[in-house]
């Protein structure tokens, strides 16, 4: 079998996944909504986009090094949040991927719906990190996951506006999967047909919604939890009952108009997030490539930007920056490494994305972040 040494890319980690988990594990990570017609564009339009360099330039020395949000990171990427890491690695869940992305010099975004807590994250891996949140029903339950994630030094907030309700996942639903998993006959087979999985799993503490696992409701899993809190009823005043709630950075994550990108800057919000949740919630939605142009126009400079949803290659993050985003969030691209081999197999997805990216920026003779520019991108008539 392939080994995680010898993963070329993130697609070879993939690979490496999907022989290590269960399929209805896979599955979660690896689908999208619907028809995942969106999921599909987000990598097909990345791979349409075509690039042009200049020659002879010197390209001894690259500096790839950015800052979002405070914080300088070694690469324009960094750790998108996701669900319940131990999910995907049960031995080593959020902590190996945070351990990674320190070593690695990005920020890591930890989810609300992670499975270990942000107490415990930050004993793992101290420093800067930043928090993803939904505004609930419960308003004090929101601020005061704020306030624990001040003293535990989270230092920026990702506030996600996409999931008013849950996308139509039906891999999903065919699969009978659920957070944590519930024994059915179809779930059942899966995991045995992945004995070093299910170990892990069965020799590991229960997987939940650690950073709420004090709310005694919490019986029904993740999916009941997000049922029961999320708030279909939030709106742009939830938004700004985010910003005066909490006085440190904050990011809003799932644009995808040009108008709702400038709301959000009259708001106040520090960084723009053009994000289809990775096709995981409206199908048909266009790729983040596509939309950004617009809305990096109507941003003007005024907020940061960040793109996620189909990032896979080098060349991906380098199109991203050249029309208009600061960095790119990473979601599967260090998922499948996380499952691949915990700790590992998300530095070694880091480490495919940077020598790519380095690679990319020689080649297209190119030596820092602001030198990606719009004229790199070929125009095909
Ligand atoms: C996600 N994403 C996500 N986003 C968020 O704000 N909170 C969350 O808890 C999760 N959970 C989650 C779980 C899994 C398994 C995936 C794949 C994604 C969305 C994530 O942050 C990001 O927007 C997408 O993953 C980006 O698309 P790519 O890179 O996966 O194509
Ligand atoms: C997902 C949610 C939990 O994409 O954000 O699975």
């Amino acid at each position: 079998m392939l080994q995680l040494s010898r993963a070329r890319n993130i697609a070879d980690l993939r690979l490496l996944a999907r022989a290590r988990l269960p399929r209805m594990v896979f599955d979660y990570i690896d689908g999208g909504a619907d028809d995942e017609v969106t999921l599909r564009r987000n990598t097909a339009a990345f791979r349409d986009i075509e690039l042009v360099w200049d020659t002879l330039k010197d390209v001894v020395n690259i500096d790839t090094s950015v800052t979002l949000m405070g914080e300088t990171m070694r690469s324009p990427f960094f750790i998108s949040p996701t669900a319940s890491s131990r999910l995907f690695h049960p031995r080593g869940g959020e902590s190996a991927v945070a351990r990674a992305a320190k070593a690695a010099g990005v920020m890591y975004a930890c989810s609300t719906l992670a499975s270990i807590s942000m107490e415990e994250l930050d004993r793992v891996a101290p420093g800067p990190k930043w928090f993803q949140v939904y505004v609930w029903k419960d308003r004090e339950l929101v601020a005061e996951t704020l306030a624990r994630a001040k003293a535990a030094g989270f230092t920026g907030i990702i506030l996600t506006v996409d999931l008013p309700v849950a996308g139509n996942r039906e891999r999903d639903y065919a699969n009978d999967f659920t957070i944590p998993p519930k024994v059915t006959w179809r779930t059942a087979s899966q995991a045995l047909a992945r004995p070093g999985y299910l170990y892990d799993l069965m020799t590991t503490p229960r997987i939940g919604t650690a950073n709420f696992a004090h709310l005694k409701k919490l019986d029904g899993g993740l999916i009941d939890f997000v049922n029961a809190q999320f708030d279909r009823g939030v709106d742009w005043n939830g938004a700004a009952w985010m910003r005066d709630t909490w006085k440190g950075k904050l990011a809003i994550k799932g644009i995808a108009t040009a108008s709702d990108a400038r709301r959000a800057v009259e708001l106040g919000a520090d960084a723009v997030w053009v994000s289809n949740h990775g096709g995981r919630q409206l199908d048909t939605a266009p790729a983040t490539i596509d939309t950004l142009p617009a809305i990096a126009d109507a941003v003007r400079g005024d907020a940061e930007i960040v793109l996620d949803s189909g990032v896979r290659r080098g060349t991906d993050i380098v199109k991203a920056l050249a029309l208009g985003a600061n960095a790119v969030a990473l979601g599967r691209g260090y998922l499948w490494g996380l499952a691949a081999g915990g700790e590992a197999g998300v530095a070694r997805a880091l480490t495919i994305f940077d020598e790519e990216l380095r690679r990319a920026m020689a080649l297209l003779g190119r030596t820092s972040i602001a030198a990606l520019t719009p004229d790199i991108v070929f125009k095909r008539s």
